[in-house]
C-alpha cells in the first residue's frame, strides 16, 4: 500500500507483528471479550462488579458508552459506566479513577479496560502512521483491600504537546508529529516515570517489572535504561502487537502474566502517555496468586 520495507519498520520501531480486527468487529467487542477473560481470571462473578471504567479513543458509537455495552453483555447488575479518552495514556487514568472511586467507598468491585480498534481510524496511505497502529483490548479487575495494591497516580499534561497527536474530523484518521512525540519521551518521560515511583514509597531498585506504553522499542529501552532498570523485566509487547493506544499497557501486562515472567505479589510500574498530550502512572502490585 505504501513506499515501505519490513527492514525499515523493525530497525525504528522494533514492530514485527500486529493485529487488526475484523471489519464488523469494534472497539466494545474487544472490551467484552477483554472484560471477559479479567472476569474469568478474578474469581468474580458479573454480579460483584459495581464499577466499568473503559479508556478508549475509539469508540464506535458516541452514546451510550462501551461501558455500558460491556455491562449488558456481561450481565452485571447496575454498575456506574464511564468512558474515558486520554487516547494512550488513557488506561493508566482509567486505573487511577477506578482506584480513587474504590479508595472513597464510591465502588468495591470495578473491571478497567482499555480497546482501542485504531485500524478504523488509519489513513493507510500515510506511511508515518499505517505502520504503527493496531488494535486490541487488555483489562483488570480490581477490589477493595485492606493492603490497596495500587500507588497513588502521577499524572498531567503537556500543552505545547496538545496538537502532536490527533483524530480530529472530518477525515478522523490518526495523525501525529512523530518526532515531537519521540523527543519528549526520550527526554521527559522518564522525570515522570520516576516521580511515579517516589510517590508509591517504592525505591526504583524494588520494582520487578516496566510495563509502559507500547509505542515504539525506541522509546521503551532508553526509558529503561534513563530508570536503571534495563535489568528489570521491561515489557516490549510492541514488538507483537504494535501501537494498540489505550490496551497497550493491559495487553502487555495480561500477556506477561499469564506467561508466568511477572512474579505474584510483585511492585509493577506502569506508565502510560500520548494524546492530549498527557501522561499518567502508576506502582500496581501484581495479583498474590498465579491464575
Ligand atoms: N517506511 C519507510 N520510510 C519511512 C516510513 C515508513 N513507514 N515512515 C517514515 N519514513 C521516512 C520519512 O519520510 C523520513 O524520510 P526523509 O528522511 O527522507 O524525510 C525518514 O523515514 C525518517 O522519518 P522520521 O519521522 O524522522 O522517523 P523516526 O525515526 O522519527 O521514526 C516514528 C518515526 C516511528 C513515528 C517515531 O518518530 C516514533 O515512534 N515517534 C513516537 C510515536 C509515539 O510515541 N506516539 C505515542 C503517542 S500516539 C499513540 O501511541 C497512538
Amino acid at each position: 500500500m505504501v513506499d515501505t520495507s519490513d527492514e525499515w519498520i523493525r530497525q525504528r520501531t522494533g514492530i514485527e507483528t500486529r493485529h487488526i480486527a475484523a471489519e464488523n468487529e469494534t472497539a466494545t467487542d474487544l472490551a467484552i471479550n477483554a472484560a471477559r477473560a479479567a472476569l474469568a481470571d478474578s474469581g468474580l462473578v458479573p454480579a460483584d462488579i459495581d464499577l466499568i471504567v473503559v479508556a478508549t479513543c475509539t469508540a464506535e458509537d458516541r452514546s451510550p458508552n462501551i461501558a455500558g455495552r460491556v455491562s449488558v453483555a456481561l450481565g452485571a447488575t447496575r454498575p456506574v459506566i464511564m468512558d474515558l479518552n486520554v487516547a494512550c495514556s488513557g488506561f493508566a487514568h482509567a486505573l487511577a479513577v477506578a482506584d480513587q472511586a474504590i479508595r472513597a467507598e464510591s465502588a468495591t468491585t470495578a473491571i478497567v479496560i482499555g480497546t482501542e480498534k485504531l485500524s478504523a481510524f488509519t489513513d493507510w496511505t500515510d506511511r508515518s502512521t499505517c505502520v504503527l497502529t493496531a488494535d486490541a483490548a487488555g483489562a483488570f479487575v480490581i477490589t477493595r483491600s485492606e493492603h490497596p495494591g495500587i500507588s497513588a497516580v502521577t499524572w498531567g499534561s503537556e500543552p505545547d504537546l496538545a496538537s502532536a497527536v490527533r483524530i480530529e474530523a472530518p477525515s478522523s484518521t490518526f495523525v501525529q508529529e512523530g518526532k515531537s512525540v519521540f523527543k519528549w519521551a526520550i527526554s521527559q518521560a522518564a522525570g515522570y516515570a520516576r516521580q511515579t515511583v517516589q510517590r508509591s514509597g517504592y525505591e526504583l531498585a524494588d520494582i520487578r517489572a516496566l510495563v509502559s506504553h507500547q509505542a515504539n522499542l525506541r522509546i521503551i529501552e532508553p526509558l529503561a535504561r534513563q530508570l536503571g532498570m534495563e535489568n528489570a523485566i521491561v515489557a516490549t509487547d510492541v514488538t507483537a502487537s504494535g501501537n494498540t493506544s489505550a490496551a497497550s499497557i493491559p495487553l502487555a501486562f495480561s500477556k506477561m502474566w499469564h506467561n508466568g515472567e511477572l512474579p505474584p505479589d510483585s511492585p509493577v510500574l506502569l506508565f502510560g502517555f500520548g494524546g492530549g498530550f498527557a501522561y499518567a502512572g502508576q506502582v500496581v502490585r501484581t495479583p498474590r496468586r498465579k491464575v
